[in-house]
């Protein structure tokens, strides 16, 4: 088994985009065509063997319309008029019914193709979904995968299909260049030589172009994430009275405007130059269209070739000449795209948080152990925790007190096994936390962060969630919600416990953070398989008679259980039978609270402080 480590290290595997490694590209091409050949194998062949089709059949409809001109000349002073009529009328008519084939063939196409990318995004955001809960929490906080994750989510989805869009259309092109060319062959084989010489001044500029793009869009990633954070904070904040009354929302359109007049600005001149510079790489292709077709018109005058023939190679000639373009457009499609698309192939490959066939540790009389444990967020960062020991027994209640960023909220993330320590050991019953089975260990926790999840959909979930199993066990349910003191709200709503939690939902409500609270407790407390109950500041913001039966409630249901509970209140701490007290990431005091306030140091000082405000001055 792999043991997850939490000694300073990268926390993936950088991905180096090299312009000049044809393998990664087709490794990206690969790896998107698996996606999609993986939701719909079928469809995928059909756009393929469809687009196939198509581009072959463009050359029977010119031979046609060669022997409609042929036919048209030949009849001039023929006598038997109705025979030519006929037979040029036949012509017409099965060309028409090719092109009408064609049109038909297209549209199927391009019918199957929007379906295909519509799959292909949703499985992208599935996927994109899946990959982002199973990465670790460090990987997760890593600004460099922030960087790259908010670009993959702006450009992925769209980026993929046009990278599919491209790989689908290359079998038509090739049928039509290759159907083209073999006409003009058998003219003159130089003449297709000539249509892919002239064609390579277009490639090369584009393609330099393409990485110039790149590197523009890099450049101006920065100010594309102002961009999206001034749009989301004006749209979608909770709290709109705040900007209203600090009037930060024209100063921050401002500065929305600023950053989004000089994205455009530096995007319009890169394709000014882009565009002329196409003009002039096409100039080629359009003399020798013209050279060609002076060679063609002499054959005709001096009889070499008929007119349906100078039409057939002409035809045969712009066709070998667009399919060509569409060809090189297609290949540098795929590279623009391939840029931004190996972002997200590199994301779907990172390696998961963790393997879930680790270490069982023992459940029933057992202690959590830490050891020396010393922990910071980033490398070069400052220690969060220092060298923190204690060992708490099942059936003891611990309260942690502290004040701000003393280290109690990342101390309970080390708990729960998100982080791990860079120096010391954090064992549970004996085994140490990096080797335990997480899926195993998850399910004994029972957690309430202090920024907890606000799941906005009915009541009934938000307390289900605790324990998905039971999630149809309304009356559970309605006990829980009891003893977290949110029952009376709960039933004074018009729809009871299915009222949606926010107003965006219909018949929605939008709860106190007091609420919300109460609603996370619930959700602790209706998770009855776990043994390790951790709350984090749970009724900071509930009304102190709630709080205290709610204390006594978690008091009764953690009898032969762990709980371990942050708070700043402390009516609360007596329910606690030991009480740790941090102190800029250490625990510089532990106890009982009445050996505690003999001690007559921190703890006393905060205790005094806050008993002083409750009673008032002395
Ligand atoms: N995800 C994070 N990345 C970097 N630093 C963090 C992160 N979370 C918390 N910190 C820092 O760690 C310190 C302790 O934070 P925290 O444990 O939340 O304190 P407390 O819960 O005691 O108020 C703070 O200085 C905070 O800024
Ligand atoms: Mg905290």
């Amino acid at each position: 088994m792999q043991g997850r480590t939490g000694k300073d290290q990268k926390v993936f595997p950088r991905l180096k985009l090299s312009f000049s490694r044809l393998g990664q590209v087709i490794f990206v091409l690969r790896e998107i065509v698996k996606i999609v050949s993986r939701i719909k194998p079928g469809l995928l062949v059909t756009v393929f063997v469809l687009s196939f089709v198509w581009g072959f059949s463009s050359i029977p409809t010119f031979y046609i319309e060669k022997l409609i001109i042929d036919s048209l000349v030949s009849s001039l002073g023929s006598p038997d008029k109705q025979k030519v009529f006929y037979r040029i009328f036949f012509l017409v008519s099965l060309s028409l019914l090719i092109s009408l084939l064609r049109n038909i063939l297209s549209s199927v196409n391009s019918f199957l193709r929007h379906t295909l990318s519509r799959y292909l995004d949703a499985e992208l955001d599935v996927l994109m979904v899946n990959k982002v809960s199973q990465l670790s929490l460090p990987a997760l906080e890593n600004p460099e995968f922030m960087d790259r994750f908010n670009k993959i989510e702006r450009e992925s989805g769209r980026r993929a299909w046009q990278l599919m869009t491209p790989i689908s259309e290359i079998p038509g092109y090739l049928a039509g260049f290759v159907s083209a060319t073999a006409v003009l062959v058998l003219v003159y084989p130089l003449i297709s030589l000539g249509v892919i010489l002239v064609s390579l001044p277009r490639f090369f500029v584009n393609s330099k172009f393409i990485k110039r793009e790149y590197d523009l869009d890099t450049e101006l990633s920065p100010k594309n994430r102002v961009w999206a954070w001034v749009r989301y904070h004006l749209t979608k904040n909770r709290n709109f009275m705040e900007l209203r009354i600090l009037g930060v929302s024209h100063y921050l359109t401002e500065k929305m405007r600023s950053v989004i007049d000089e994205i455009l600005s530096k995007r319009a001149t890169l394709n000014k130059e882009r565009e002329s510079w196409a003009f002039f790489s096409s100039l080629p292709l359009t003399f020798y269209e013209l050279l060609v077709s002076a060679m063609l018109i002499f054959w005709v005058v001096v009889g070499k070739i008929t007119v349906g023939s100078f039409q057939l190679y002409l035809r045969s000639l712009r066709s070998a000449e667009q399919n060509l373009n569409g060809l090189i457009a297609s290949l540098l499609n795929i590279y623009e795209n391939y840029i931004y698309v190996a972002d997200l192939v590199w994301f779907l490959g990172l390696p998961d948080e963790e393997s879930h066939k680790g270490v069982i540790p023992p459940k029933g009389d057992i202690s959590i152990v830490f050891k020396d444990v010393w922990f910071r967020y980033q490398d070069q960062q400052s220690w969060v925790l220092k060298d923190i020991s204690f060992e708490v027994s099942q059936g003891e209640k611990i309260a942690i007190v502290g004040e701000n960023g003393a280290g109690k909220s990342t101390l309970i993330k080390l708990l729960a096994g998100f982080y791990l320590p860079q120096r010391g050991e954090i064992l549970i019953g004996n085994c140490e936390i990096s080797n335990i089975d997480l899926s195993n260990w998850r399910k004994r926790l029972a957690v309430l962060f202090q920024d907890f999840e606000l799941y906005p959909f009915s009541v009934r979930e938000a307390i289900g969630y605790g324990d998905i199993s039971r999630l149809d066990k309304l009356s559970e349910i309605k006990e829980s919600a009891k003893k977290a003191g949110i029952d009376n709200f709960v039933e004074s709503l018009p729809l009871g416990y299915d009222t949606p939690l926010t107003p965006e939902f219909g018949g929605g409500v939008r709860p106190s953070i007091g609420q919300w609270q109460r609603l996370g407790i619930a959700r602790v407390l209706f998770r009855k398989g776990a043994d390790i109950l951790i709350l984090d500041e749970p009724t900071s913001n509930v009304d102190p008679e709630a709080e205290e039966r709610i204390f006594k409630e978690l008091s009764k249901v953690s009898k032969d259980k762990f709980l371990i509970f942050v708070t700043q209140r402390f009516s609360t701490v007596r329910i606690a039978d030991r009480i740790f007290v941090m102190d800029k990431g250490k625990i510089i005091e532990t106890g009982t609270h009445r050996e505690l306030m003999k001690l007559n140091g921190k703890y006393h000082r905060l205790f005094t402080l806050q008993s002083r405000s409750y009673v008032g001055f002395d």
